[in-house]
C-alpha cells in the first residue's frame, strides 16, 4: 500500500499522497478517499488513523520516547517544572525569564474563584464524584468570563493567554473547593506569594487553623507529576478536545469535554483503579501472583499495565517509579501497597502472556502511590491527571484553533442496522 500511495480496490488503482512527519512516520493521506473510490477507511478505536497533523508532541511507543516540542520527557523532569514545562507545550518555545515570570504571575493571580461559584458548589451532594464537579464547573466558566469564550474558530492569542491562565489557576481553586466541601472544612483562599504546586496544596489540605506546611517536599512531587501529565499527543481526552474544538466551541467548554473522556477507568481513572487494585490484593494477602493469574486469565486487569501506544516501558512510569521510593523514603514511610506493585511489576515483565502482548507499566502504575503518599484522597487521583494535562488541553485547542484549514471533525460509520421498513401503528405491534 506504501507503493507511491497506490491502492488496489479491484481492478483499479488509486493515488494517494503519502505524508511524512518531521520524525519519519509516514501516512497515507486518505482525504479523497470516498470521492475517488466510494470506500471509506474503517478503523474501529483509531489505532491505525491519524486525525491530525500536530508540532506539540512526539511519541515512539516502541522505543519508549516522549518528547514535547522536540525536548525529551526525562529532561525536563530533571531540568524544568510544571509551569515552564506547561509554557512550551503550549506556546513551542521555552520562555526566557521575563516571559516565565509573566506566565506565571499571569496564572498565579488568577487562583480565587468568582463569589457566585460557591452556591454551585453547595447545590452538588456530597456525594458527588470530583470529576462531575470539575467538568461541570470548568464549562461554567465560560459564563463567568464570557469575553474569553466566544464560540468562533479564530484564536485571539490574548484572549488565548487570559483564558488559559484563568483554567490553570483556577482549577486547582475547583479541586480544592470540591474536597473541602466534602469535608464541610472552611474554604482556604489562594496565595499568589506561593508556587503553583504549594498554593494548591495549602487550598486542598490546610485544616483549620493548621495551614498545610511541606516537610517532605511534597509540592516537589506533586510538580513533578503535574509535569509528566502535561501532554500526551492523540489520547482519549486530547481527541475529545480537540474534536470539541473543531466546532468553534470555546476554550473552557472543550476542556470540560476532555475532563469527562478522562474520568473512565480506561484512561485517567486508571490512577485510582491501580490503587484500589493493589489495596485488594494486600487485603486478601496475595503477593500478587494470584491477581497476575486472574489478569491472564481474562478474569481481571492488571490497571496500570498496557497502552494503546506504549509498546515499551512507559518513560513516565521510570520517572514516576523512582519519585515513588524518594517521596516515601523523605516521608519515612514504608507503604506496602509499592512492595506489592514491584512484585507486580517483575512478575508481569517476566512473564509470557505479558511479554508476548508487548504490556508494560504505564503512567498510572505508580503514581496513584506517590499522590497517596503526598495525602490526596483516592477520589481526587483522576483531578490530579486532569490539573495536569490541561496544558497539553489548551495546545491542543490552540493548534486546532489557528488552523485555517481545519475542518468540523465528522467521521462516518458503516450502517449495520435494520433496512428500510414501514411503520406499524400501535395496535398493529406484537403484544
Ligand atoms: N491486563 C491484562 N491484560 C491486558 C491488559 C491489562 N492491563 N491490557 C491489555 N491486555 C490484553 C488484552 O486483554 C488483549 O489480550 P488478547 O490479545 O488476548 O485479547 C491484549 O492485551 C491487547 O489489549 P487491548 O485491549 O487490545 O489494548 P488497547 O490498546 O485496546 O487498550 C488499554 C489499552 C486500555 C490501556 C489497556 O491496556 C488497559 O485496559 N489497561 C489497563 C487500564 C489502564 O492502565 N489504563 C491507563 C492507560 S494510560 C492512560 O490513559 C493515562
Amino acid at each position: 500500500m506504501e507503493n507511491n500511495g497506490i491502492i488496489r480496490l479491484g481492478d483499479e488503482n488509486f493515488d494517494f499522497p503519502i505524508i511524512e512527519g518531521s520524525e519519519g512516520e509516514k501516512a497515507i493521506d486518505l482525504r479523497t478517499l470516498r470521492g475517488k473510490t466510494g470506500f471509506i477507511a474503517f478503523d474501529e478505536g483509531y489505532g491505525n488513523t491519524g486525525s491530525c497533523e500536530s508540532g506539540i508532541t512526539f511519541i515512539n511507543g516502541e522505543q519508549g520516547i516522549l518528547r514535547h516540542r522536540g525536548y525529551p520527557i526525562e529532561q525536563l523532569a530533571e531540568n524544568s517544572n510544571f509551569l515552564e514545562s506547561a509554557y512550551l507545550i503550549m506556546y513551542g518555545e521555552l520562555p526566557n525569564e521575563v516571559s516565565l515570570r509573566a506566565f506565571e504571575r499571569n496564572i498565579l493571580s488568577n487562583g480565587t474563584l468568582d463569589s457566585n461559584m460557591q452556591p454551585l458548589f453547595e447545590g452538588f451532594p456530597l456525594c458527588a464524584h470530583p470529576m462531575a464537579i470539575l467538568s461541570a464547573l470548568v464549562s461554567s466558566l465560560s459564563t463567568y468570563h464570557p469575553e474569553y469564550a466566544t464560540n468562533n474558530r479564530k484564536v485571539d492569542l490574548g484572549h488565548f493567554d487570559a483564558a488559559s491562565a484563568i483554567l490553570m489557576s483556577k482549577v486547582r481553586s475547583i479541586a480544592a473547593m470540591t474536597y473541602r466541601m466534602k469535608l464541610g472544612l472552611p474554604m482556604v483562599k489562594s496565595d499568589d506569594t506561593k508556587s503553583y504546586t504549594e498554593d494548591f496544596l495549602s487550598m486542598l489540605l490546610s485544616k483549620p487553623e493548621i495551614p498545610f506546611e511541606d516537610t517532605c517536599g511534597a509540592a516537589n512531587a506533586l510538580d513533578l507529576f503535574f509535569l509528566l501529565h502535561a501532554d500526551h499527543e492523540q489520547n482519549c481526552s486530547t481527541s475529545t478536545v480537540r474534536m470539541v474544538a473543531s466546532s468553534g466551541a470555546n476554550l473552557f467548554a472543550s476542556i470540560s469535554a476532555g475532563i469527562s473522556a478522562l474520568w473512565g477507568p480506561s484512561h485517567g481513572g486508571a490512577n485510582m483503579a491501580v490503587i484500589e487494585m493493589l489495596e485488594s490484593i494486600h487485603a486478601s494477602g496475595d503477593d500478587g501472583s494470584r491477581f497476575v493469574e486472574a489478569a491472564k486469565s481474562g478474569q481481571a486487569k492488571l490497571m496500570g499495565f498496557g497502552h494503546r501506544v506504549y509498546k515499551n516501558y512507559d518513560p513516565r512510569a521510570k520517572i514516576l517509579g523512582k519519585s515513588a521510593v524518594s517521596v516515601l523514603d523523605k516521608i519515612g514511610l514504608q507503604d506496602p501497597l509499592l512492595d506489592i506493585a514491584r512484585r507486580l511489576e517483575r512478575a508481569a515483565l517476566e512473564d509470557d502472556y505479558f511479554i508476548s502482548r508487548k504490556l508494560y507499566p504505564n503512567v498510572d502504575f505508580y503514581s496513584g502511590i506517590i499522590l497517596k503518599a503526598i495525602g490526596i484522597p483516592v477520589e481526587f487521583f483522576t483531578v490530579m491527571f486532569a490539573i495536569g494535562r490541561i496544558p497539553g488541553w489548551m495546545a491542543n485547542w490552540k493548534e486546532i484553533s489557528e488552523n485555517p484549514k481545519s475542518r468540523i471533525h465528522r467521521p462516518r460509520q458503516i450502517y449495520t442496522g435494520s433496512n428500510e421498513r414501514n411503520f406499524v401503528k400501535l395496535e398493529k405491534r406484537a403484544q
